[in-house]
């Protein structure tokens, strides 16, 4: 078997069976938010608000831009996406927005982490 094959299997079984206590980042936020999310917010009048950091931190903390982004997005199907979907873009926008700059690369981070304009 060829080292890709390898890979994609190893991939594909670590994306079933996640440990119980791990979060799940067999998804891509940055993938999963540009399919999702962009039409909507990264393009010429969409009809969703640019999405920069003074508008995402406005949330105030990471538990509640998260429970908004649950309980209201994607705008045309809200609460659809799959758990580990919800958290990977999340993870994703505080990431490239430098939400908690002080952070860095930990996660999953407290619902009363407070969110930054960097
Ligand atoms: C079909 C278009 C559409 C899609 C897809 C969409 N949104 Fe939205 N989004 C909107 C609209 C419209 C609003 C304004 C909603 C309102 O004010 O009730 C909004 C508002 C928001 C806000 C609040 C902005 C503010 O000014 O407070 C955030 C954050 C957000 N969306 C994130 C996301 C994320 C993350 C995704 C992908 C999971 C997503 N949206 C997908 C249309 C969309």
């Amino acid at each position: 078997m060829t080292a890709r094959l390898t890979g994609l299997v190893v991939a594909a079984a670590t994306a079933c069976t996640p440990a119980a206590d791990a979060p799940d980042t067999s998804v891509d936020g940055e993938w999963a938010y540009t399919v999702r999310c962009s039409f909507c917010h990264d393009v010429p009048n969409g009809i969703g608000a640019e999405l920069d950091a003074v508008t995402l931190a406005s949330y105030t903390t990471v538990g509640e831009l998260d429970r908004y982004l649950r309980v209201a997005m994607p705008h045309e199907a809200p609460g659809t996406l799959a758990d580990a979907e919800y958290d990977a873009i999340l993870r994703y926008m505080i990431g490239s927005r430098r939400l908690v700059p002080e952070a860095g690369d930990a996660w999953p981070l407290p619902d009363s982490t407070r969110l930054q304009t960097p």
